[in-house]
């Protein structure tokens, strides 16, 4: 099951995205996360709608459910819910193959790299229309 999580469940999700990915969310007034549950959440998206834009921050599925196309039934799920959406863009380092191979099946197109956008990685960023 796919579910937009509420402002109580936050701090719990925060912890766990941390633990499992390493990453940092923050909640603000434009911040969203989907869950894909299965018992467990065992994938997650986090967004920012900013009035008609979204921005992608993160995408994340468990290792040992990856490949389980998790993450396109999040993106999906994303798409089909928020509705007149100008446009949706995100960073991606450049040599994240299978995340790229994922934005671009979902219509993403490279705009330009930002040099060091992860510390001294370089990012793709990416639009969809
Ligand atoms: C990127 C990530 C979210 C993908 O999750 P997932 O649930 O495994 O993705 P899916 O099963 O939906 O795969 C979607 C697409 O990825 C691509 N893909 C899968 N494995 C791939 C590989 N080894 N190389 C290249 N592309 C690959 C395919 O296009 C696939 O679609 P298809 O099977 O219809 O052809 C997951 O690998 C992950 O959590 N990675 C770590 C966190 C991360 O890097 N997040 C992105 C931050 S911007």
């Amino acid at each position: 099951m796919i579910r937009k999580i509420n402002d109580t469940e936050f701090d719990k999700i925060a912890i766990w995205v941390k633990n499992n990915f390493n990453y940092t969310i923050t909640n603000h007034p434009f911040f969203n996360i989907l869950v894909f549950e299965d018992n467990d959440i065992l994938g997650f998206l986090a967004y920012n709608l900013i009035y008609d834009r979204i921005e992608i921050e993160y995408i994340g599925v468990l290792p040992s459910y990856q490949n389980n196309h998790i993450a396109s039934k999040l993106l999906t799920y994303l798409f089909n819910q928020e509705k007149n959406i100008k446009n949706t863009t995100l960073e991606v380092a450049i040599d994240n193959k299978k995340a790229i191979s994922l934005y671009k099946k979902f219509g993403f197109l490279v705009v330009t790299v930002k040099k060091n956008y992860y510390q001294n990685i370089d990012a793709y960023y990416m639009i969809r229309k």
